[in-house]
């Protein structure tokens, strides 16, 4: 029997990791984590997402702004999920959100989100195409309108606007 063929929705290329704060995490300001740890996790969970839709290595070439709306402690459970929102010939844009949870109820927090850009690239470095995203629902629809977009926003912001 033949492998089920791979789709390249958004869905497909989701991916959630969790982790939590430890002491080494934090920057001793009260047990606050450090801004430059949570871009990390967003840059490797986001990097995960763009790997998986273009089936092979990709480089963040852009990070959008990042506003952090509550802090996240020494001890809370990180949630980040991420997933392409947009590919264009090489680049896709990565759509990450990142929440805290506390154990002990659950509850959830909103933390921050994030678009990034990654590039796919061969083995020499150089960029390579990727797949058309096959947008599905309606949600994947106005996510794809809008990181288009931004996407325009992007080009024209670092001088590369057609
Ligand atoms: C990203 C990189 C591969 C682009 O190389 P390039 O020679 O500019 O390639 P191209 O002009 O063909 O552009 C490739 C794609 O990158 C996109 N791109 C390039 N710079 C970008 C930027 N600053 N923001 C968003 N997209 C960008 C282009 O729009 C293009 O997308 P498309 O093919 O989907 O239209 C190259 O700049 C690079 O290797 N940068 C370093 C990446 C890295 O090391 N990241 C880790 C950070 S320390």
């Amino acid at each position: 029997m033949s492998p089920e063929p791979l789709r390249y929705t958004p869905a497909a290329s989701r991916v959630t990791m969790t982790q939590i704060v430890m002491p080494v995490h934090t920057n001793g300001a009260g047990g606050v984590l450090f801004g430059g740890v949570v871009m990390q996790w967003i840059d490797v969970c986001a990097g995960v997402s763009a790997m998986r839709h273009a089936g092979g290595s990709v480089v963040t070439a852009s990070i959008d702004r990042l506003d952090f709306m509550s802090p996240i402690r020494l001890g809370d459970v990180v949630l980040l999920e991420a997933q392409v929102n947009y590919a264009a010939n090489t680049s896709m844009e990565v759509g990450c959100r990142v929440e805290t949870e506390d154990p002990r109820t659950r509850v959830r927090r909103y933390t921050t989100k994030a678009y990034l850009t990654f590039v796919a690239v061969d083995d020499c470095g150089r960029p390579r195409h990727v797949s058309p995203l096959e947008v599905e629902t309606n949600e994947d629809r106005r996510r794809y309108q809008e990181a288009a977009e931004r996407r325009a926003g992007r080009l024209r912001a670092v001088g590369r606007a057609p």
